[in-house]
């Protein structure tokens, strides 16, 4: 049975993730910080294994990696902070909080893969990093959040021509109707926006395929056979 770690997964992309995954026979480790939410989400799912944490915490990501084994198919850095709300231009960004995004959007993932990295080689597995679109445009306000995804896309660049026995994809899922994506636009309908279950086909195509290590949109994947 393949296994997998997908942090973020109570709600939002990660939550459908981990639950088809976990419906197509894969054994998920989850994580989110509400752990009420979290065990609400993941009840039914089979062999999901819930540990409810903050992926800025050491002691958490070590128990993240310790349960999935020596063998890791696949680490989805799916959790996220959007930083300082409403969205603020950088003249006025608060360093604190551009700290804090790096910390959980950046300095966690790294420190995930650096933990994770013994056990997805002995599985030739898969880092998949969830990325953004404001990684590359110029957006007004989303600067913090953006460099980071920036920042985290490079990671994944490099991660990708160190570790030839692991792919290493960073992906844009494109806009998603969730939590997320509702507090970067407060007051706004986003009802227009796809839900992120529509997203899986794309990630599917990275998680089972065999395409090489790289940066991709879900626009791309989804013209992409597997
Ligand atoms: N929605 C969009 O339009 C959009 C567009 C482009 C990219 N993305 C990216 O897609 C990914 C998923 O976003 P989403 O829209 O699905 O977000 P979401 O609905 O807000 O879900 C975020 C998940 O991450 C968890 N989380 C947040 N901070 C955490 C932390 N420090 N430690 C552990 N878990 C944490 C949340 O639970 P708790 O709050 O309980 O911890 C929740 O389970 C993110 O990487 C985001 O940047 C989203």
């Amino acid at each position: 049975m393949p296994t997998a770690i997908i942090t973020g997964a109570s709600t939002g992309l990660g939550r459908a993730l981990a639950e088809d995954l976990s419906r197509r026979g894969w054994r998920t480790v989850v994580d989110a910080r509400t752990a009420a939410e979290l065990h609400e989400a993941a009840a039914g799912w089979p062999n999901a294994e819930v540990h409810p944490g903050d992926i800025t915490d050491e002691a958490h990501r070590a128990e993240l990696v310790a349960a999935a084994g020596g063998r890791l198919d696949l680490l989805v850095l799916n959790a996220s902070s959007l930083g300082q709300v409403p969205l603020p231009p950088l003249a006025g960004y608060r360093l604190d909080e551009l700290r804090a995004v790096l910390e959980t959007n950046v300095v966690a993932p790294l420190r995930l893969v650096q933990l994770a990295l013994p056990a997805l080689r002995a599985a030739a597995g898969r880092v998949l990093a969830i990325s953004s679109d404001a990684a590359v445009e110029g957006y007004p306000g989303w600067g913090g959040y953006g460099a980071s995804k920036a920042a985290l896309d490079q990671l994944v660049r490099v991660l990708a021509a160190e570790e030839p026995g692991v792919r290493a994809y960073a992906v844009d899922p494109g806009d998603m109707r969730t939590r997320m994506h509702a507090a970067a636009f407060p007051g706004e309908d986003i009802s227009d926006r796809p839900a992120p279950e529509s997203v899986l086909p794309a990630l599917r195509r990275l998680i089972e395929g065999s395409l090489p290590s790289g940066r991709y949109t879900e626009g791309q994947l989804r013209e992409v056979s597997a």
